[in-house]
């Protein structure tokens, strides 16, 4: 038995669990049809399985695993555990946090963007009409599992690099130690990805979260990149050819830092590391003029704008970010022009 799977059953007989449900994607369920064989021996597990991709993170997978869960008769008793990416465990707090109004549950990460994120902090939710996270709760989960990086060999190229988008972001915000050592790397496989990163960004995580759990303010700086990110998500949904979210956090930090050293927040050098970091692992689309205002029209439904304006998170430099920066619409499309 792994370290994971048997904090996973120390934690379950703590708690005294009955009834296990395990809700994973089809590629997951796949690719470790095995994993939870000892486990299920000693506690009854039910698996749910949703389409792999972001399109689950929808209200209609939501509602087929509340009625799954209700066909399978489970009180409010029953333990979910939410194995898989970063949709599995936004869908699944989702369906946990309100199913009989909220059971139990944890999550057990297995690719890198979840590891670091999703999986972290008690966020959850679904997309409405290509606006990500539009419809979700706060709810943490019961306990976090210790990583295994293992998952990360059978990770697809492109979901490594969505989930070092994050990585980057966790840099930024908190620990110019770990960007330094990530301008280093050569190149991205499993391999050279350090289990010391993965904890350093979930430390950056808990202790933001432990002064701000509800987002009000200061939890703001993990949205680094996402506004610019989310419309850039958004619009490629909407064109049918969709993007990774941690990609389109990694584009939306270059042209948050661009914003930041436009306005004279930033200084040019900082900027400048971002945007080369960037451009040295994705590819930086040209988008065409309809697109840029497409762009700002998703920028303008982001939740953390209130008065007209797009509010972003202030970046001063690599390791020196603020939760509120209010910045113009025409001088958003403007550098991504
Ligand atoms: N992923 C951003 C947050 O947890 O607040």
């Amino acid at each position: 038995m792994n370290k994971l799977v048997a904090e996973l059953q120390h934690q379950l007989r703590e708690r005294q669990v009955r009834q296990l449900v395990v809700i994973a994607d089809a590629t997951v369920s796949a690719l470790y049809p095995h994993y939870w064989d000892e486990l299920s021996q000693e506690f009854p597990t039910i698996f749910m399985e949703v389409p792999a991709g972001d399109a689950s993170k929808s209200l209609m997978q939501a509602e087929r695993l509340w009625q799954q869960l209700l066909a399978a008769r489970c009180d409010r008793d029953v333990f979910i555990l939410n194995f898989g990416g970063g949709m599995v465990c936004d869908l699944g707090g989702f369906v946990a946090a309100t199913y009989k109004r909220g059971v139990r549950f944890a999550n057990c990460p297995t690719t890198l963007l979840a590891m670091i994120d999703a999986a972290v902090g008690g966020k959850n939710g679904i997309n409405v009409q290509h606006v990500k996270n539009c419809v979700g709760t706060f709810c943490q989960p019961e306990f976090e599992l210790p990583c295994d990086l293992s998952f990360l060999h059978t990770l697809p190229e492109k979901e490594l690099l969505s989930g070092f988008g994050e990585l980057m972001k966790y840099a930024i915000i908190g620990s110019p130690a770990l960007f330094c050592e990530l301008e280093a790397l050569e190149r991205l496989t499993p391999g050279h990805i350090q289990p010391e990163w993965v904890d350093e960004c979930i430390s950056v995580k808990h202790e933001i979260v432990k002064r701000d759990p509800y987002d009000l303010l200061e939890r703001h700086v993990l949205n680094s990149g996402h506004t610019y990110g989310h419309a850039i998500e958004s619009l490629f949904a909407e064109e049918g050819r969709p993007v990774a979210h941690g990609e389109a956090v990694a584009l939306g930090l270059l042209y948050e830092s661009r914003l930041m050293a436009q306005i004279g927040q930033c200084a040019q050098a900082d900027a400048s590391r971002v945007e080369r970091m960037v451009r040295r692992l994705y590819h930086v689309p040209a988008f065409t003029e309809d697109e840029v205002l497409r762009l700002v029209d998703f920028m303008q439904q982001d939740k953390k704008n209130r008065d007209g304006h797009v509010h972003f998170v202030q970046m001063r430099g690599v390791g020196d970010v603020s939760p509120d920066c209010r910045v113009a619409l025409d001088l958003c499309a403007k550098v991504i022009r």
